[in-house]
């Protein structure tokens, strides 16, 4: 049931993984999410020790990645940098070392890709990113899981990314690229996504069939749209930007009358948490084009596809 071919591999960023592996996960998170209807045991990695560290608040990623192990016959081992010696000044070198010694695999939600790019390096277990300031794999992959429910697959689907190209946008974008979406991202000026990542998902894109605009008008990106994505305006970290943005992204929440510009098949979709008022409304998040609540439940699921895979 388990290919062997992602054994060690770390997932950092989206665009690593190729288009067959990011499938292998999507494949295997459905058969996962319809044993646990079932009520059907399938502890895949029964006596390993995951470790979840975590830098920022979380909700969703810490409770899914700890259900998700218990569910796969593992244990989880939850850490933040307050309780370990990194935060005293030990290198993240040696802690990547010593953390190999006692762990299978480490999760690890923290601010810089740069940092946690550093970690994997020196550690010789598989490290998975739950949230860097650039990207948000985890995320993509519940995301990509769930437009698959929906439309049977991505190729062909026109995905409206809706607000700021943040972590959650980047990873959406290239999960989106490389499986034969058709993405456009409308943000506003000086809140586009990264460059580097929209150039590689172009590529992966042309190599899959689909394709990736960016639009300064919500209108023009939610018309004809499948599905009409956003994320908060202000991500973790930025609090004190918080007033500018507001300014800035006004006209970029999607709420009923964006939604009636979009294709009548059209899904609203957020990674949540939401702030109402802001980037979306909450009637149209819990309303009946609201795949969120999915969404939310398919972190557990893809997550545990991901660790089954790659944890030797
Ligand atoms: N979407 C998401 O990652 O949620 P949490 O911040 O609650 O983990
Ligand atoms: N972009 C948001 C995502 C939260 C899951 C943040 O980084 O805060």
């Amino acid at each position: 049931m388990v290919p062997g071919h992602l054994k060690g591999r770390d997932l950092l960023r989206i665009d690593d993984w190729s288009a067959a592996e990011l499938r292998t996960v999507l494949g295997l998170a459905a058969q996962l999410k319809a044993k646990q209807r079932a009520r059907a045991p399938h502890p895949l990695l029964a006596g390993r020790a995951i470790g979840l560290v975590f830098e920022k608040p979380s909700t969703r990623t810490r409770v899914s990645f700890a259900v998700g192990i218990a569910q796969l016959g593992a244990v989880a081992v939850p850490l933040s940098s307050g309780e370990l010696q990194l935060g005293r000044g030990e290198t993240i070198r040696d802690t990547g070392i010593v953390l190999s010694r006692y762990l299978d695999a480490l999760m690890v939600r923290t601010f810089s890709q740069a940092w946690l790019d550093e970690l994997a390096e020196h550690a010789s277990i598989p490290i998975v990113n739950g949230l860097t300031d650039e990207h948000h794999p985890c995320q993509a992959l519940a995301d990509a899981l769930t437009i698959t429910e929906r439309f049977g697959g991505l190729e062909g689907v026109r995905v409206a990314y809706i607000g700021d190209g943040n972590n959650v946008c980047h990873s959406l974008v290239a999960a989106c690229a490389l499986l034969g979406a058709d993405v456009v991202v409308a943000a506003p000026a000086g809140y586009e996504p990264d460059g580097e990542v929209v150039r590689t998902a172009r590529v992966a894109a042309a190599g899959a069939g689909g394709s990736v605009e960016l639009v300064g008008d919500p209108r023009e990106a939610a018309r004809g749209a499948d599905v009409l994505y956003t994320d908060v305006w202000t991500s973790m970290g930025q609090d004190d930007e918080r007033e500018r943005r507001l300014r800035a992204f006004a006209g970029f929440r999607i709420d009923e009358s964006l939604l009636a510009l979009a294709s009548e098949r059209a899904v609203v979709m957020h990674d949540l948490p939401a702030h109402y008022g802001e980037e979306v409304t909450e009637s149209v998040l819990h309303g009946p084009r609201s795949a969120a609540w999915d969404q939310a439940e398919n972190r557990l699921h893809a997550q545990k596809a991901l660790l089954a895979l790659i944890v030797p």
